[in-house]
């Protein structure tokens, strides 16, 4: 293929994906005008998907849960500020969500606690008739991560599991052009998590950056998130690189994972990091840190591709996912972003700025909806994440990232875990679907409507 019909090639296949019918959308029911909803958990991360629903005509805030008097309050002023009706308040222990999940005034909940209280809260929105939406990771153990899909299959309530990196301008760009097959058959991706979170595992109690304190002494993640890396030694967030990679992989359709080793380098960071910031007299400096500085998991896939996935949040090191997608017939680099495809790339051996192939590659949803989503956080993905909640809740329908993505995405947590465990023996990966995937179909990224 030429450089001229590559690009004809692309160009014509996103014409055709932007005029496929809406596959989610189910004609013969009425879709709901308004979507009421119950929030649970509005820290820093949950007051961002309230900003979403404030700037959304067809949300309505009806309830909100947190037991952090201070993030209930900076939550009811930003409601306020915007104009609209107060929420109803449970504010009352670690358990008042219980009695939000039973409001009759809402269609779906909205969960962003620390980690342990995902499936908890999950179960008891699935099990009271709403709609779910979870934050990454979904699950810890894998208990949890059946106990998601078993309540789903009893219940027929949906869960979500809101991984916005899945919406990322760039990775869906790159699903398409996989699904159109410009790089052949895929082989291989690189994914991970990246990113320096010394200053929000540790900090003053106040904000992040500043401080070596954590638990009760600390201020949101720290309060919670660094315990993990105290008690674990394991990919302990895997789903922001292996949300988009499974897209690209078909995994749950067609396509599923099997089996994954992981290794784990020394710890290191997160000791250093207190004694630099708080001297070696520093109680802190007494604590033993479980999680290595740098975990590094692979993933055989059932159809003979292998995922690598990096999590590395202990050193001082740039911000990046490090995707890499490749095929038998060319690669993506997502750090210098940059291309290689076969007898289409100008030069032999030499990759290309990925960028204008990207844009030509501009994925339906992000050139409908990319005005709407500039504002939103992380660079529009949160926007896209919120709305295809909302959405599937106003269709009646599945949403768009499913119970099984949820449960196999985050299971690689503990089977990590117990790889490391067990000197790096490679692991089984659980079939969450209970041979469905052979069968299953695509139901991300289809349209240009969520
Ligand atoms: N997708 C993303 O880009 C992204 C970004 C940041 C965080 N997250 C995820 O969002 C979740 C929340 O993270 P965060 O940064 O907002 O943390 P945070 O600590 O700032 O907020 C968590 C909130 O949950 C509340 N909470 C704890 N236990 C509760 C309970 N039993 N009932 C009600 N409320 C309870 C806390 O008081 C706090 O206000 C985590 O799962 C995190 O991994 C995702």
């Amino acid at each position: 293929m030429d450089r001229r019909n590559f690009i004809q090639k692309a160009t014509l296949a996103g014409s055709l994906t932007s005029i496929l019918p809406s596959l989610n959308a189910t004609p013969q029911k009425k879709n709901l005008d308004k979507v009421r909803l119950g929030f649970i958990g509005v820290g820093l991360r949950g007051r961002s998907h309230i900003e979403q629903a404030l700037f959304s005509q067809d949300v309505e805030i009806n309830a909100i849960c947190d037991i952090d008097p201070s993030s209930i309050n900076i939550t009811l002023d930003q409601i306020k500020k915007a104009g609209k009706k107060a929420p109803v308040v449970y504010n009352k222990g670690d358990e008042d969500f219980l009695n939000l999940v039973k409001r009759d005034d809402l269609d779906g909940i909205l969960i962003a606690t620390p980690w342990q209280w995902h499936v908890p809260m999950a179960l008891a929105a699935m099990k009271a008739g709403k709609y779910a939406a979870v934050e990454v990771s979904a699950t810890v153990t894998l208990q949890e991560s059946w106990d998601l899909v078993d309540t789903f299959e009893k219940t027929g309530s949906n869960c979500m599991i809101l991984e916005n990196v899945c919406y990322r301008r760039d990775v869906m760009a790159i699903l398409k052009m996989v699904r159109e097959g410009m790089f052949g058959e895929m082989t291989y991706a690189h994914c991970g998590y990246q990113h320096d979170l010394r200053g929000i595992k540790f900090n003053d109690g106040k904000g992040n950056g500043v401080g070596v304190e954590f638990g009760e002494k600390g201020y949101s993640e720290a309060k919670w998130r660094t315990q993990h890396s105290v008690d674990r030694n394991g990919d302990i967030y895997p789903t922001h690189g292996l949300g988009p990679v499974a897209h690209w992989m078909d995994i749950n359709r067609g396509n599923c994972f099997t089996s994954l080793t992981s290794t784990s380098t020394k710890s290191r960071g997160l000791h250093k990091y207190i004694v630099d910031h708080g001297g070696k007299d520093h109680p802190n400096a007494k604590v033993n840190f479980k999680l290595g500085d740098i975990v590094t998991t692979v993933i055989q896939c059932y159809n003979g591709e292998n995922i690598v996935i990096i999590h590395d949040t202990n050193s001082p090191r740039p911000y990046s996912l490090g995707f890499r997608a490749q095929g038998t017939e060319g690669i993506w680099m997502n750090d210098g972003n940059t291309i290689y495809i076969e007898g289409v790339s100008p030069k032999a051996h030499t990759a290309e700025p990925a960028g204008p192939i990207l844009e030509k590659n501009d994925h339906p949803l992000w050139k409908k909806h990319a005005k709407s989503a500039e504002n939103a956080g992380h660079g529009g993905i949160d926007y896209f994440v919120f709305r295809g909640f909302v959405e599937s809740i106003k269709r009646k329908t599945a949403p768009p990232i499913d119970v099984y993505d949820a449960a196999v995405w985050s299971a690689i947590s503990p089977l990590s875990e117990m790889s490391i465990a067990r000197g790096s023996s490679p692991v089984e990966i659980p079939d969450f679907t209970r041979g469905k995937w052979k069968t299953n179909k695509r139901i991300f990224g289809l349209n240009e409507d969520y």
